[in-house]
């Protein structure tokens, strides 16, 4: 079932096991579609346990076969301040559900360098997309797509509600101190995921109902629910979620 929404189209799933199948379903098409166009399909991939099925699926016949995994390039929309082998790293999660799966060649996965100091980190991943996009000072790369998730607290990637990067209108990338939980993260900042083509959320289970419907229907606080940040300048806006998460949105 799709709805119209105030901010991009939502897509209701039966439940994880569809929302994994129709998410890979967008990522081939669109794949088909930019490499088709372009000659290259660029994503920024979501952390987190909702996306897990995407990748696998995404490893999975039809449709590895379906993908021309070389002209794929994988960045990351944030990154745990860990080590790549890391048991919380988004990279690891990758790697382990994907690219030891699928045939991309090794120069396409732009990990962030979690390992590294935060700061450090963030401005040398602001480098590695500067120079791959080959971008002038001001300006922002275009994803093709990015796939984000979506916390309990209204946090999306590491947009955590509370913290000054959500106001952050110059840098790409930003280290952010999340108190709350003790940890530091690496995101890239609003501005650049609203500056993607495609941008598609991923949302699973009845612990986000009361935030998705918030987010979808409540007011505008982006403060207090930063995924309301993402609303693409120029690029389409996809919400998959499942049953269960949307229980408190379609009664
Ligand atoms: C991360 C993600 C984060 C995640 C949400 C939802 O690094 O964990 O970037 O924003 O998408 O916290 O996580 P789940 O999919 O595990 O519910």
């Amino acid at each position: 079932m799709e709805r119209e929404l105030r901010r991009g189209e939502l897509l209701i799933c039966r439940d994880a096991e569809e929302l994994a199948l129709r998410a890979a379903m967008c990522f081939v098409e669109l794949a088909e579609e930019f490499i088709a166009r372009n000659g290259r399909f660029c994503v920024a991939l979501s952390g987190g346990s909702t996306p897990r099925g995407l990748y696998a699926r995404l490893a999975s016949p039809p449709f590895r076969e379906r993908v021309i995994w070389s002209k794929v390039h994988l960045f990351w929309g944030d990154e745990r301040c860990v080590p790549p082998d890391h048991p919380e790293s988004n990279y690891g999660m990758v790697e382990r559900e994907l690219l030891t799966k699928v045939p991309i060649p090794p120069a396409n996965v732009h990990r962030m360098p979690g390992e590294k100091d935060p700061e450090e980190a963030a401005v040398e991943y602001a480098h590695t997309l500067r120079t791959f996009f080959g971008l002038a000072a001001c300006e922002l790369p275009a994803f093709d797509l990015v796939l984000l998730g979506l916390g309990e607290d209204g946090h999306t990637a590491s947009l955590f509600p509370g913290t000054d990067v959500l106001h952050e209108r110059t840098e790409m990338v930003r280290a952010v101190s999340v108190e709350k939980l003790g940890v530091s993260r690496l995101t890239l900042t609003a501005a650049v995921f609203n500056h993607a083509a495609n941008v598609i959320f991923l949302v699973s289970g009845e612990r986000k109902a009361a935030v998705l419907r918030e987010v979808l229907l409540g007011e505008e606080q982006p403060d207090r629910l930063p995924a309301q940040l993402i609303a693409p300048t120029r690029g389409q806006l996809l919400w998959i979620v499942d049953r269960d998460a949307a229980r408190e949105i379609v009664r």
